[in-house]
């Protein structure tokens, strides 16, 4: 089979965590890296990214996150947190980056500058939520891909309480709000879970070909 589908296939949502074995520092830096290089409408990266190590908050995250185990023994856990407010700093942020990047000017940009402006700011609140969000759910993606890749166990989240993250991780007063969650590490031997079939629905269910 494919090496990819193999990865794949060998990935599965880690219910118990070995927490004696540690993600290398090299190994964290390439999982952040791709998370950085992930697509977003636009290009826009609505979001950031908490890296989680610190035991404590660890402890008060699982209290808020029905009593999960993967949350304090995982290596790391990583609270994707999208921008639910953004305003025209999101925009012009980022053609100063592109203006930097790519040695172009501000006036080149100005056409799309104002596109991305009168598509996204008149949005109501709830619809820069759900768009923002949305974005902090591809790294999710690329993330579990990558991680399985390189042999690295994940736990996608939303089983937790969005208020009571915000709150911990004082994320509201620096405009983000926690989407969704990613717990890294390694399996134990002990997690049933890693032997059980996938559940999944068939090509033929799931898949149109016109
Ligand atoms: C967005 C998202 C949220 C999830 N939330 C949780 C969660 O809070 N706790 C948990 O144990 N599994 C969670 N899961 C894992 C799914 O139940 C699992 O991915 C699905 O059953 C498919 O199984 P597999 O990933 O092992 O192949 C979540 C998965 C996704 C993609």
């Amino acid at each position: 089979m494919n090496t990819i589908l193999n990865k794949l296939n060998w990935r599965y949502a880690t219910k118990k965590f070995d927490s004696s074995k540690q993600v290398s520092k090299a190994d964290l830096d390439t999982l952040l890296e791709g998370a950085k290089l992930t697509a977003s409408s636009y290009g826009l990266q609505p979001y950031e990214i908490y890296v989680i190590k610190n035991d404590n908050i660890r402890q008060e995250l699982r209290k808020a996150s029905y009593n999960q185990p993967q949350i304090t023994d995982s290596s790391y856990l990583f609270v994707l947190a999208n921008k639910p407010n953004f305003d025209e700093a999101l925009i012009d942020d980022y053609i100063d980056n592109i203006v930097s990047t790519r040695g172009v000017t501000k006036e080149d940009l100005e056409g799309y500058s104002q596109s991305m402006k009168s598509a996204l700011l008149d949005l109501p609140n709830d619809d820069k939520n759900k768009w923002s969000s949305n974005q902090a759910y591809i790294v999710l993606g690329n993330l579990m891909t990558l991680a399985a890749e390189m042999e690295i166990d994940t736990c996608p989240m939303e089983g937790f309480n969005k208020e009571q993250y915000n709150k911990i991780l004082g994320l509201t007063k620096k405009g983000l709000n926690a989407a969704v969650v990613l717990a890294v590490g390694y399996r134990s031997t002990e997690d049933d879970t890693q032997h059980y079939p996938k559940v999944r629905y068939s090509q033929e269910q799931i898949i149109t070909h016109i």
